[in-house]
């Protein structure tokens, strides 16, 4: 009887590994496909995969280890270090320009200031000096945390990364009018993607990003209120504008955050977009992807996990060569927060 069942457990344990590696087989395959089509299983023009092959050979396990050990000790910085990836990338390009510390740098900029993880690029930047001092640019750090941010609830990536950036030595609070608003309609949103040649697809499928981490209630307390009156935006489904009022109160306390994925708020999933359908987006740019008919088509397909996790490592792949600086251009900082000289 007892053996019976321990084969019984045994076959049920293998049934959910089999399981298990059956969904990560489709994940794989349904990548390769898309990359494939999208031509982007050759590499960009000056970036690689291991760029730092021999100058750095153990780069990947620094930048893991350091990022799993701080996502593990605050859970709150795997999206803000996703976060500062997409914001790096989208003002100047991927060139770690959000990292400078200097007068009226993008750092100091409104859509900057809830932007945070630099100590985190910081730790992994002092222990990489000492390893190999003067190889890797922060902007490569940045896009490594970011994946690794989100590998730590999976232990394996979910995308590769491309290395080979260099640093930029300009960071300028004025340029950072190319992030996308929280308030944009859906033309906002594609043209502000689409001005960093991001199309569509990787509008959707990026903002599934918005399955983990916080936003100020300043950015939603307006679809919830005008003046002292409650006035709810109609595309927020009710229920849903009643909890938002519960976690931002008009006025609601400086510094309160609301989650942007109110049922699973740090799983990385795709229910997201299940909560769009729903009318339970939390910005207002989230909403507005449901306002376009190809739009919201995407939306349905990527409540399917392996078709959002498989669409948006491409995505990431893309935005991770937005105006990069490579070969002789740009510089490799010894401190993220300064420019080398
Ligand atoms: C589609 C246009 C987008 C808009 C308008 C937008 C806007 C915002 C806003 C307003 C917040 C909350 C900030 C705050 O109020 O403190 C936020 C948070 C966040 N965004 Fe986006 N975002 C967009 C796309 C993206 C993309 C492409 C990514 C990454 C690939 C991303 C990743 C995140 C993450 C992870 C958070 C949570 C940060 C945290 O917990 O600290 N967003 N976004």
């Amino acid at each position: 009887m007892r053996s019976q069942r321990q084969a019984t457990a045994g076959r049920g344990r293998w049934r959910v590994g089999a399981t298990a590696w059956w969904c990560w087989a489709a994940v794989v395959l349904g990548h390769l496909l898309s990359c494939a089509r999208a031509g982007l299983l050759e590499t960009n023009p000056g970036l690689a995969y291991n760029f730092y092959a021999k100058t750095c050979p153990n780069l990947d396990s620094i930048v893991r280890t350091i990022t799993w050990q701080q996502v593990a000790a605050n859970p709150a910085l795997a999206g803000r270090l996703l976060r500062l990836h997409f914001h790096d990338c989208f003002v100047n390009g991927c060139d770690a320009s959000i990292l400078l510390d200097v007068a009226q740098s993008e750092k100091t900029a409104g859509p900057n200031l809830s932007v945070g993880g630099y100590e985190v690029i910081d730790a992994i930047k002092t222990q990489l000096e000492q390893t190999c001092p003067g190889v890797v640019s922060c902007a490569d750090i940045v896009a490594l945390a970011a994946r690794d941010a989100v590998s730590y609830q999976f232990k394996a990536s979910l995308w590769q990364v491309e290395t080979g950036r260099r640093d930029g030595t300009v960071s300028l609070a004025s340029n950072t009018g190319a992030l996308p608003s929280p308030f944009a309609g859906f033309n906002g949103l594609l043209t502000s993607f689409s001005n960093r040649g991001l199309n569509l697809t990787d509008l959707v499928a990026l903002s599934g990003a918005h399955t983990i981490g916080v936003a100020s209630c300043s950015s939603v307390t307006p679809r919830l209120y005008q003046g002292n009156a409650t006035a709810v935006d109609p595309l927020l489904n009710a229920a849903y504008a009643k909890t938002l009022m519960n976690t931002c109160p008009n006025p609601s306390p400086a510094g309160s955050t609301v989650n942007l994925d109110g049922g699973t708020p740090v799983k990385f999933d795709s229910s997201y977009f299940v909560n769009l359908q729903k009318n339970q987006g939390t910005l207002a740019s989230d909403a507005a992807l449901m306002q376009n008919a190809a739009a919201a088509q995407m939306v349905q397909d990527l409540t399917n996990p392996i078709k959002f996790y498989a669409a948006f490592s491409m995505s990431m792949k893309k935005m991770g060569r937005v105006d990069v600086l490579t070969g002789t251009k740009g510089q490799i900082r010894k401190q993220c927060r300064q420019v080398g000289s």
